[in-house]
Order: C-alpha cells, then sequence, then structure tokens
C-alpha cells in the first residue's frame, strides 16, 4: 500500500475522521430518496461537480467519480463510507489544496435534502459504468431525463409527474422555441405566473452543452401537450 492511488491519499484524512462521523449522525435512522438525492445534486452540486450518473459537468471541485472510483475497486470502501466523507464534505468543507480561490462553501444542503444528496452520492459516485438511466424519445428526452428536469416538472411524454414547476404539456404548447430556451437558460428574466424565483436552477447554460440545449428545446417544442410515445 505505499504507493496508493491520488484520489486515496487525497481522501485518507477524511476516513480517519469517519467513525466521528457516523456516530453523530446517528446512522440510518432514516429512508432516504435517491431520486430527491439526484435532482438535488444536480441542482445544488453539478455546477461544480462531474458526476456521470447525474450527468453534471462542473469543473470547479473535483471529479466525484474520479474520487471514489479507485478507493472502490481497492475494496476499502462501500456506499455507507463514500457517505460518510460526502456528509463530512458538504457539513465542513476542507480548504482546497493550495488553491484559496476553489473551495466549496458550507451547508449548500441540509436536513432531509443533505441525507437525500448524501445517500444518491454514496450509491453512483465512482460506480464503474454509472450513467443516467436510459430513456426512450430521442437524445432531447435524455437531456431532460439527465438533468433532473422531470423532478420538478409535469411532461406526459418523459413520464414525469414534478409539481414544483409549471405543467410543461399545458404551458409550453404556443411557445417559440426561442421563448422556451430562454426560459431554460435564463429563468429568472420572466418568472412563471404563481411560481417562485430562484427554484429552477441557474445554471443550466453552464452545465448543459449548447448542442444538447437546442435538442433539449426541440424536444419540448415537439412534445409538450401530447401524450407519451406520440
Ligand atoms: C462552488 C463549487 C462547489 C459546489 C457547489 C459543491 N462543491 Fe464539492 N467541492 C468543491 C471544491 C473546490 C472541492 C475541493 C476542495 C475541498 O475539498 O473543499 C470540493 C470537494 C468535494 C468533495 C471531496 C472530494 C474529494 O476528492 O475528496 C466532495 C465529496 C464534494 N465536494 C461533494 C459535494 C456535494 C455533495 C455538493 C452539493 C451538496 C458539492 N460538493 C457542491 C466545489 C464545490
Ligand atoms: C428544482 C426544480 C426545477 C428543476 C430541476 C427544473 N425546473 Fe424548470 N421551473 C421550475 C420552476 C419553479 C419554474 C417557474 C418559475 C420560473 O419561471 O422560473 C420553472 C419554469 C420552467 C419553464 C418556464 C415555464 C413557463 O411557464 O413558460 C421551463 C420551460 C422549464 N422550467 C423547463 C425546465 C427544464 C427543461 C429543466 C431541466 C433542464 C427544468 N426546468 C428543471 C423548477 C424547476
Amino acid at each position: 500500500m505505499q504507493n496508493l492511488p491520488k484520489p486515496i491519499r487525497l481522501l485518507a484524512p477524511l476516513v480517519a475522521m469517519l467513525a466521528a462521523v457516523v456516530a453523530i449522525s446517528g446512522c440510518g435512522t432514516t429512508n432516504p430518496d435517491i431520486a430527491r438525492g439526484r435532482v438535488l445534486f444536480t441542482k445544488n452540486c453539478g455546477t461544480c461537480h462531474v458526476m456521470a450518473q447525474a450527468g453534471t459537468s462542473g469543473v470547479t471541485g473535483p471529479n466525484l467519480d474520479d474520487a471514489f472510483a479507485a478507493a472502490r475497486e481497492a475494496g476499502g470502501f462501500d456506499d455507507a463510507t463514500v457517505e460518510g466523507i460526502v456528509e463530512a464534505q458538504v457539513e465542513n468543507p476542507r480548504p482546497s489544496n493550495g488553491n484559496p480561490m476553489a473551495s466549496m462553501p458550507p451547508h449548500i444542503v441540509e436536513g432531509t435534502d443533505l441525507e437525500d444528496v448524501v445517500a444518491y452520492v454514496g450509491k453512483y459516485a465512482g460506480v464503474p459504468g454509472a450513467a443516467p438511466p436510459e430513456v426512450e424519445g430521442g437524445p432531447g428526452a435524455q437531456v431532460f431525463a439527465n438533468n433532473g428536469c422531470g423532478g420538478c416538472h409535469t411532461l406526459a411524454a418523459a413520464n414525469s409527474g414534478g409539481t414544483t414547476g409549471p405543467d410543461l404539456d399545458e404551458v409550453l404548447p404556443g411557445q417559440s422555441e426561442a421563448e422556451i430556451e430562454e426560459s431554460i437558460v435564463n429563468p429568472n428574466a420572466k418568472i412563471a405566473k404563481g411560481y417562485p424565483p430562484n427554484v429552477m436552477p441557474e445554471n443550466f447554460e453552464q452545465t448543459i452543452q449548447p448542442e444538447e440545449i437546442k435538442e433539449l428545446v426541440e424536444y419540448l417544442s415537439e412534445s409538450a401537450g401530447k401524450k407519451s410515445g406520440g
């Protein structure tokens, strides 16, 4: 074990803290919602972190698959170990090695939100072959699924029933592709009536590739207001 891969060496100090963290957090008294954790992760963490299962591409922080893959493979890390590290990091972020500009703000998520995010990252970070669930309906449907849109929006074509944001089957028919795109990349420019600002993530223009935004907008324009499979 002299030449541990870099990610393991980076994580070593945290592993040492782990027993304490598990003791404090009381360990497994609730039943976390992994799907909800994924939506929260794409919104709150994916801006800074790559994680394949979430389809996120932020580069301010370390790639979370790389951070945990080697350690999982070496056999020392199970889901619970990863969960403990993630929880410790969100509650009490370590300063970035040598780069004070790139640090992680503490307490980005708390309470049940934290539990769900932690369970989600623990299940998928660094798991070989982890990828967003594959969906039918073409590339735009995949972008919709990858970015957690369905967690907040109803869209029959995507079999999604989220109610945090407007029902896209109701509000999108009649809108131009330019209007739909503006709502996605600049959600606070015009707030949908009856809904709060600052809930829809504001960073999709950074986290989704331009080509994928185009596919997403075309998909929404074609499928909103139509039944699934049509
Ligand atoms: C503003 C950018 C930013 C956001 C948002 C962010 N992080 Fe981080 N994260 C970082 C940076 C930078 C580091 C590396 C420095 C450090 O360890 O604090 C990091 C480190 C980590 C690590 C340690 C990885 C390793 O190699 O040891 C984990 C785990 C982590 N973040 C999880 C999360 C989770 C979960 C969220 C969402 C709740 C999140 N981060 C949100 C920037 C961010
Ligand atoms: C965390 C919840 C959440 C997520 C995730 C989310 N949205 Fe939203 N969205 C909202 C809310 C709330 C509104 C209404 C307020 C506003 O206009 O910003 C909204 C508004 C919209 C609108 C404008 C609807 C109208 O009335 O014209 C569109 C289009 C939209 N979202 C598409 C998307 C797409 C596509 C994604 C995924 C890339 C997505 N949203 C992800 C919460 C969310």
